[in-house]
């Protein structure tokens, strides 16, 4: 495991660190395949009852990459990484216990629509910008997103990209509790003991249950969003929006 993404395990609890400050916890391709064989090793592997992700206490993850983005998909063919761990954590059977502090950015917001908990500081800052970024969606956050926040505030967040707090997260149940940045990972780990303790049969026959009704939705809004999101990445709105990011600009989309 490279050290931008660090692994723990203690006790039945699997704990993934997002751990690329210098980049606000960007994640590159790299690090998504490192996040997918994990999760993959932690679903097989009847030692892991419970995993945790957390970045640190000033940031969750400033979502994907930019850099990789502009540089476009791999030549290799074949699934990219980013996909197989969207597909990964989606169908996860074990409970995953979220730690979010600081910005968590673009797939640092909607792949906490994945977990099972999620334990906020009151630092936290949610937000999708996809289309402000020429992009649109993923992870099913097309479908998670107005599902939880209903439809009109899921056009703020998606439509608007506007970021939301921890409290307003709260109030809508993206994140179960609020607590100083210096408590919400300890919280975690507390939660993630207590869930270890319990029969793991029960949890995953639970956890898949109330899935049921979604899961194949998911999956299959996960691959269309694909689609539209690798067509998008080629444009001209996502290529002036990569390219004033890195020249620490505004983007200029009235002609696009
Ligand atoms: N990809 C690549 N590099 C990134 C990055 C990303 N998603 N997010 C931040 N960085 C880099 C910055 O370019 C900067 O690099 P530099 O030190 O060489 O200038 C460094 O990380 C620190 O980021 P900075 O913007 O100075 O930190 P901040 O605390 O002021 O702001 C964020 C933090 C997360 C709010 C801000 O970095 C941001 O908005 N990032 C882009 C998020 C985004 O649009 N992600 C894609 C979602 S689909």
């Amino acid at each position: 495991m490279s050290d931008d993404i660090l692994s723990h395990h203690e006790a039945g609890v699997t704990t993934l660190t997002l751990n690329r400050p210098a980049r606000k916890n960007s994640l590159t391709s790299a690090m998504y395949a490192t996040l997918a064989d994990a999760l993959a090793a932690a679903a097989a592997d009847p030692a892991v009852r419970v995993v945790v992700v957390q970045g640190s206490e000033t940031v969750f993850s400033a979502g994907n990459d930019i850099g990789e983005f502009q540089a476009g998909p791999a030549a290799d063919a074949g699934e990219p990484p980013v996909f197989r761990f969207l597909r990964t954590i989606a169908a996860f059977p074990k409970p995953l216990v979220a730690a979010v502090c600081g910005p968590a950015v673009g797939v640092g917001t909607t792949m906490l629509f994945h977990c099972d908990l999620v334990y906020a500081g009151d630092n936290a800052a949610f937000s999708m910008p996809f289309v402000n970024l020429g992009l649109c969606p993923e992870a099913a956050s097309s479908l998670l997103v107005p599902q939880m926040l209903g439809y009109h505030r899921a056009a703020e967040a998606l439509l608007l990209g506007e970021p939301f707090m921890a409290e307003a997260a709260l109030e809508v149940g993206l994140v179960n509790r609020v607590v100083p940045p210096s408590e919400a990972s300890n919280l975690a780990a507390a939660q993630a003991r207590k869930l270890a303790a319990k029969p793991l049969v029960s949890l995953v026959e639970t956890k898949r249950l109330m899935k049921a009704g979604n899961a194949a939705a998911v999956q299959d809004r996960i691959r269309e969003e694909g689609e539209a999101f690798r067509r998008l990445l080629q444009g001209p709105a996502a290529r002036e929006a990569f390219g004033a990011f890195m020249e620490k600009r505004r983007p200029d989309f009235t002609a696009l």
